[in-house]
């Protein structure tokens, strides 16, 4: 009997949805979780399912595209930001400019809508008069359909405080709504961050971002797309923009040459 090994299912996947951007030690975690969940012990054995079978390869598909999240998914980068690097570009601001923010692979909302929570309270404390745009966009259509509803559940919010959550939120037992002001400068688009013809957001125009935020997007890719893409972020950040990102993915960052602003904040320029 022919035996195969992951190399050669990796290829049969390869035949019918390109996964050749994504990084192998995730496709094959992909194929180890469906053949555990199928109770296949063989490689040979799901290779004859998925060259017929193409409800397999819809669910590949689904495992390939990670799509959890959190508000405030990591406190200790939110407080840095809020505390020290939002300061910062705020005073570099003039009354008339805008901050501008591009959450990049955005999920449902719940990364863009933190960071309008921060921009809300900390433009509340300064009594200041700047404006702030968060452009938000992911490759999703299901997750950018979510974000713009804005209801989540309890699970969406364990890590928000019950003042936030007051503040934030409209809410039964189980929905959690977001409050109007807070949706009023976020605006999602649909948007591949490996499109050849655009690197910003098209609703950015120009990009000229203050803020990039680019959290647990890039594990999921092969070192050279990992490269490529934050090779071409540089091109839509402001001159002091910078970018912040998960805390698996600090050592993509680092060996990029980017620098890390404050230790272990996962904020960068
Ligand atoms: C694990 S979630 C992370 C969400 C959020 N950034 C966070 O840290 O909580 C990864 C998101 O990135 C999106 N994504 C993955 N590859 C992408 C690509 N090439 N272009 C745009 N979005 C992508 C996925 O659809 C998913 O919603």
């Amino acid at each position: 009997m022919q035996q195969f090994d992951h190399t050669e299912l990796i290829e049969i996947i390869q035949q019918k949805i390109d996964v050749s951007a994504y990084s192998i030690g995730f496709i094959n975690n992909v194929i180890t979780t469906r053949m555990e969940q199928l109770k296949i012990e063989t490689p040979f054995m799901y290779a004859a399912i998925i060259s017929h079978d193409e409800s397999e390869i819809e669910k590949i598909k689904a495992n390939l595209t990670n799509s959890h999240s959190l508000f405030f998914r990591n406190r200790l980068t939110f407080e840095t930001l809020r505390q020290v690097y939002l300061p910062v570009i705020m005073t570099q601001k003039k009354d008339e400019d805008e901050i501008r923010i591009w959450s990049a692979g955005c999920a449902g909302g719940q990364e863009p809508y933190t960071l309008a929570i921060l921009m809300e309270s900390v433009i509340n404390n300064w009594k200041s008069e700047l404006k702030y745009r968060i452009f938000a966009t992911d490759s999703n259509f299901k997750e950018i359909e979510r974000a713009v509803l804005g209801i989540y559940s309890k699970a969406d919010i364990v890590n928000l405080t019950w003042h936030e959550i007051d503040t934030w939120f409209t809410h039964s037992a189980k929905r959690y709504s977001l409050v109007p002001q807070l949706k009023k400068n976020v605006q999602f688009e649909l948007f591949d961050l490996f499109d050849n013809d655009c690197h910003c957001p098209r609703t950015s125009i120009f990009g000229g971002f203050d803020i990039i935020m680019l959290a647990n997007v890039l594990i999921y890719y092969k070192e050279e797309m990992q490269n490529k893409l934050l090779k071409r972020l540089k091109s839509c950040k402001t001159k002091q923009g910078i970018i912040i990102t998960g805390e698996t993915e600090r050592e993509i960052f680092l060996r990029n040459e980017y620098v890390e602003l404050y230790p272990n904040s996962c904020i960068f320029r």
